[in-house]
């Protein structure tokens, strides 16, 4: 496909445009591997239009160019279907499928059948008319009888081939097949009509038929339509049997969906239920379940029809995904950060397969921004193994004096204020202390350490702590005894005995780790150091405004606002009294930093046990001497000081060339002499 017909007579290069173009087409759509990018697609396309532009007389309707048709002012023509465009038989359970499956052998007086399993696409049926393998004309299903001329507008579906390819083809040939939209298109197209002020669609489903009824073919043109093929109506004599048509229909320029497959009695239905099934949720476009279809032609015919379905075939459904009930209430969940979450509490529905009576919202400005309120009338959705979700409210059917949801002002678990910072999406229960929902997350941050640092008192402890309400919040551990720790798990005497001590040691604590342990959002290590810089003392920095509170280095609007909340809840408050009563003396660090800093400027790595001092003492010292103790080596740290079986850290810095300290090296440091390296 050389550029090269540019210089030969436009005629010539305007043929092989088309041609190039259409080979591109069946590339994309038909065999789903497309060999140029969109944008040399793209260029191709307008190179022939302006080619046609400068040459009228080489027009020819069928030109990938003419995708789009006329106006359709006066509504849609009826068409007459010739051949009536049937429904299926409907299965919800294997027990149908197999008294499907019964019934043809029994009538055709056969030991097993072959089908085929075809995924039921969930758009809209098209029959298609193609005389001297062009396309002439389009009809939707209608009532099965007649439906509507809809040529212009399935015109401009480029999955929809407007010539065929291939010579001795069945003439004239009429093809049906399932016009879709892809949910990907789908869901760029509600965000453009959304953005664009205008209605969006349900589902792909519904705007997939809405585009496809557009009087105007511009509209559609510019709408994700697509389509697979699933019949050629019998005279054609495109095969013998239903694969052997999906196979030439492929051929000759149609979209078949690569998910058909031949299968060999109930089993074969069953298993091939199954395989469609798990492959649904990872589709581009939604199925609603699987036809099954006798193979053989001729057996189909044997078959014949009742009423308006083929005896011969079967659509059996999968669980609808998406059902209607009522919420019954919206309930506020508490996360282990705080975070509150809305729940859906609905009148039980089945969907999806299951029975559904909790349903997430997502969040608070989902409620607001799609209206929805206790005692409306929702949609309901769980496809796949995903979360149930409520989708909608329907406003119309909603009692005129049904009130707005509000979020609660108090946190449903333990009372304390709900906060609601600007800015930030979450609504948040402010009682990080005492509320019972963050209790243990709280307590391990306070016993954490770069917090109070009590060596011992980890996840499994607090747990049982907390099961057994031996502590609801920090104050509590300043009382708990030998004893009662060695009552828990997993605890002796001794290790009781050095966990009372540790956390009595705990009570001796700077101001900056104090205000870090209890846990106030936002607020980090060095944040916390930063205030307890700036207010050298609990209380002026508990009565700070938030502006006073912005006034400090690194601190911003946010995070001056979560000071505030925290320090404004009684409880709160009472939690920190209760905590100095206990002996807790967070010192005060004044805002020059106190004594010489010998070691400023220098970052170290501590790694391995130390036999002088637990590491995070030695973090502590070297700290105040100015340095600073990161957890890992670069090439600007300083040193890495190791002990006992030190870790990667020490190959890290071999690897590059840090200096490695020992523990005399280490005391040397304390002293405030910085040894060679
Ligand atoms: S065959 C006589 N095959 O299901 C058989 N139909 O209830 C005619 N459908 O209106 C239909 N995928 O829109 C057939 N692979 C498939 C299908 C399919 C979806 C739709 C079609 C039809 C409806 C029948």
């Amino acid at each position: 496909m050389s550029r090269s017909g540019k210089e030969s007579s436009p005629a010539r290069r305007i043929e092989a445009l088309r041609e190039e173009i259409r080979a591109h087409n069946h590339r994309y759509y038909v065999l789903d591997d497309p060999s140029i990018p969109d944008a040399e697609y793209d260029r191709l396309l307008r190179e022939l239009e302006q080619l046609e532009a400068e040459h009228p007389e080489l027009d020819d309707p069928d030109s990938p160019t003419h995708r789009v048709g006329a106006r359709a002012d006066e509504g849609f023509a009826t068409v007459e279907h010739v051949v009536p465009m049937l429904s299926l038989a409907n299965a919800f359970e294997d027990d149908e499928v197999a008294e499907f499956d019964r019934r043809i052998r029994e009538l055709l007086d056969v030991e097993s059948v072959t089908y085929t399993a075809e995924p039921k696409l969930d758009g809209l049926a098209i029959s298609l008319r193609y005389e001297g393998g062009r396309l002439v004309r389009a009809a939707t299903r209608g009532d099965g009888q007649a439906g509507e001329d809809v040529t212009g507008n399935v015109r401009t579906i480029r999955a929809i081939p407007l010539t065929l390819v291939g010579d001795e083809l069945p003439d004239p040939l009429e093809v049906r097949g399932e016009v879709y939209m892809t949910r990907s298109g789908f869901r760029a197209l509600n965000e453009r009509l959304a953005a664009e002020d205008h209605k969006t669609f349900v589902n792909p489903r519904n705007a997939a038929a809405g585009s496809l009824r557009q009087l105007d073919p511009a509209v559609t043109a510019d709408r994700p339509l697509r389509f697979f093929a699933y019949q050629a109506l019998a005279e054609a004599g495109l095969g013998d049997n239903q694969s052997a048509v999906l196979e030439r229909l492929r051929e000759i320029g149609f979209p078949v969906s690569s998910l058909v497959r031949r299968v060999e009695g109930l089993d074969g239905l069953l298993a091939a239920y199954r395989d469609i099934g798990e492959a649904r949720d990872a589709l581009d476009f939604d199925i609603d379940g699987v036809v099954y279809k006798v193979e053989d032609f001729d057996r189909q015919q044997e078959l014949g029809f009742v009423s308006r379905s083929p005896r011969w075939a079967l659509a059996r459904k999968f669980p609808a995904q998406e059902e209607l009930t009522t919420l019954r209430a919206i309930d506020v969940q508490v996360g282990r950060t705080g975070k509150l979450t809305p729940v859906a509490r609905l009148e039980p529905v089945f969907v999806g397969g299951v029975t559904v009576t909790n349903a997430t919202l997502h969040n608070l400005d989902e409620i607001r921004r799609k209206d929805i309120r206790p005692g409306d009338a929702v949609i309901v959705r769980r496809a796949g193994d995903v979360i149930p979700e409520v989708v909608r409210a329907l406003p119309e059917k909603r009692r005129s004096d049904l009130p707005e949801w509000q979020l609660p002002e108090h946190c449903p678990v333990c009372g304390s204020h709900v906060e609601l910072v600007e800015g930030q999406a979450d609504a948040r229960c402010s009682g990080g202390l005492v509320c019972p929902a963050q209790r243990k997350r709280a307590l391990e941050h306070f016993a954490s350490r770069g917090a109070m640092d009590i060596e011992g008192l980890g996840t499994k402890i607090i747990a049982q702590l907390v099961e057994r309400q031996r502590v609801d919040d920090p104050a509590d551990l300043y009382s708990l005894d030998v004893e009662t720790l060695a009552g828990l798990d997993r605890m002796g005497e001794k290790s009781a005995a050095k966990l009372v001590e540790a956390i009595a040691r705990s009570k001796d604590v700077s101001l900056g780790r104090f205000l870090f342990a209890l846990g106030i959002r936002e607020v980090g290590e060095v944040g916390a150091r930063n205030l307890a810089r700036h207010f050298g003392g609990l209380d002026a920095l508990m009565a700070a405004d938030p502006e006073a509170l912005e006034a400090v280095e690194d601190v911003g609007p946010i995070m001056a606002a979560h000071i505030h909340e925290f320090f404004s809840e009684q409880r709160n408050r009472a939690v920190v009294q209760r905590l100095l009563d206990a002996g807790v003396t967070p010192q005060a660090e004044s805002a020059e930093p106190a004594g010489e800093q010998p070691l400023s400027g220098c970052s170290f790595v501590l790694t391995g046990s130390l036999s002088s001092m637990p590491r995070s003492e030695a973090k502590k010292r070297l700290q105040a001497l100015g340095a600073k103790v990161t957890g890992s080596v670069s090439k600007n740290t300083r040193a890495v000081i190791v002990g006992d079986s030190p870790g990667s850290k020490l190959d890290k810095a071999r690897e590059l060339g840090v200096a490695v300290f020992d523990e005399d090296a280490l005391a040397a440091l304390l002293e405030g002499r910085l040894p060679e390296a």
